[in-house]
């Protein structure tokens, strides 16, 4: 007996009012559908199937290696979608079919083998997943007899007043006998107010016929569906905590995790202390010892041990061993900061790199800049890198001083231990040891104040 799960993810989302398809909405930095394709490759079973449709392409490109898809070309409910499925599937018969939609991210690979396992456990015709919620709106309800067995399940656009109130509800989870799936399947109808396939439907048609159903109780938080917006963003609440949750235990120090912001994707060594807004996507790592924050984002950037950054942004940046960044730096990509670096306050790099303990300490520009070791950028200092048509680097060596309000007229080169004068637009190399000067010579105009407020007078 095989384990075969379908995953349905051919809906638009119409609730959700996005070009985007409902279930490539990211949370936590991944698609919806995703972490639920995640979840359901961790209960190992023997074969993924996912129903693609609206933007049936796109979703398919996020998809992991080994998952397979199958267009729904129209979406006509739930239950159409699992009939493509299972043309697609083949003899199902013996085989458990295992159904979860696209847009529950919170799902765990323990709930789905806990209702694989009872499923197995039991042999019943169906295994449901149910939850109670306080609010129940929107879902499904399960209706039951008054022993108690399951009898149905009633879209709530199609309940009546008593059944809204019931606040046991389907999740659109289910453990089926396959061979009664397909027989069920072909008996559901469209009678219904959105005229479509309910998938639900065949809880009631094989209850009638007096199939056993069981039903396993998950936690509901986990199976919380996305609609729309408000519910999407509930979900990412929980998915982060979750997130921040299991880095909390390896180690990782959070002020106040309810205002860390991290991708499934990031990686932080034990030691590492988070403030608040901070927002690590991508390929993100941290090493032990750095502390980042308050309000740090970072996209596919590295920031090594003891490192400091805070009220900075980091795209594709590498940051050294107790380098310092910010507050207000902007490290853009293919910028490199060697150990005992600093890129300080206002200040912009780009394709840049910083060799041991050199330091850009305020407002200033280095874009295709190749800085040696210990050398010192003055305030206000810019690689003047475009003329208008293309890129030229500056290439600074160790030691070197440059002076405050520099202009840097790429392409150029400062020697080791050369000097640059404050205020200087250099536009010729300086050799090492050097100082580089362009200034016109400062004069002195005496008692100008006084003739100027003599000639006002007379003017008056
Ligand atoms: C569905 C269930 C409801 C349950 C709720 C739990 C039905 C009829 N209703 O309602 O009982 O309480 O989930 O979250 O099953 N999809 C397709 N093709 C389609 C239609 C939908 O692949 O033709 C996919 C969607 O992309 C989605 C999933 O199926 O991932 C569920 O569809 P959705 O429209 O969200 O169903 P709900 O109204 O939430
Ligand atoms: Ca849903």
């Amino acid at each position: 007996m095989s384990v075969r799960v379908i995953v349905l993810a051919a809906g638009q989302g119409t609730r959700m009012k996005s070009s985007l398809p409902k279930v490539l909405h990211p949370v936590a930095g991944a698609p919806l559908v995703n972490w639920v394709v995640d979840a359901v490759l961790g209960a190992s079973p023997d074969e993924v199937l996912v129903v693609i449709g609206h933007g049936g392409e796109d979703v398919a490109s996020v998809l992991p290696d080994g998952v397979a898809t199958v267009v729904q070309e129209e979406q006509n409910g739930t239950g159409h979608a699992v009939l493509v499925a299972l043309e697609a599937l083949g003899d199902v018969e013996g085989d458990s079919v295992i159904v979860v939609p696209g847009d529950t991210p919170l799902i765990t690979s323990a709930t789905l083998s806990r209702l694989i396992d009872a499923h197995h456990a039991a042999e019943p015709s169906i295994t449901l997943l149910t939850t109670h919620l306080p609010d129940p709106t929107g879902y499904g309800r399960i209706v039951r007899d008054d022993a108690g067995e399951v009898v149905g399940i009633v879209e709530e656009r199609d309940a009546d007043d008593e059944q809204r109130r019931i606040d046991e509800v389907g999740v659109s989870m289910y453990a089926f006998a396959g061979g009664e799936l397909v027989r069920a399947l072909n008996q559901v109808g469209t009678a219904n107010d959105q005229g479509e396939m309910y998938l639900t439907d065949v809880i009631g048609i094989l209850a009638g016929e007096g199939a056993p159903i069981a039903a396993v109780a998950a936690p509901a938080p986990e199976v919380s569906g996305v609609n729309s917006h408000d519910q999407l963003a509930a979900v990412g609440r929980l998915l982060r905590a979750r997130l921040n949750e299991r880095w909390m235990r390896d180690g990782v120090s959070m002020l106040d995790p309810d205002r860390v912001y991290l991708d499934s994707t990031v990686e932080l060594a034990a030691g590492v202390v988070l403030m608040p807004d901070v927002h690590l996507q991508g390929s993100t790592s941290v090493a032990a010892g750095a502390q980042v924050g308050p309000s740090v984002f970072a996209e596919d950037s590295s920031i090594g041990p003891g490192a400091r950054v805070w009220y900075s942004v980091l795209r594709g940046a590498d940051v050294g061993e107790s380098a310092e960044v910010g507050p207000f730096a902007s490290l853009r990509p293919g910028t490199v900061l060697g150990p005992e670096t600093k890129a300080g306050t206002f200040v912009e790099t780009k394709n840049t790199t910083l060799q041991r303990g050199s330091k850009v300490p305020h407002l200033s520009y280095m874009g295709d800049a190749e800085i040696g070791e210990d050398s010192n950028i003055g305030a206000g200092t810019i690689t003047c890198n475009y003329d208008g048509f293309e890129k030229h680097r500056t290439t600074i060596g160790d030691r070197v001083r440059i002076g405050s309000d520099t202009m840097l007229v790429a392409p150029v080169e400062i020697g080791d231990d050369a000097w640059t004068g404050a205020g200087s637009t250099i536009t010729k190399d300086v050799s090492p040891g050097a100082l580089g000067v362009e200034r016109s010579h400062q004069q002195e105009i005496p008692d100008y104040a006084a003739r100027r407020r003599a000639k006002r007078r007379t003017s008056e």
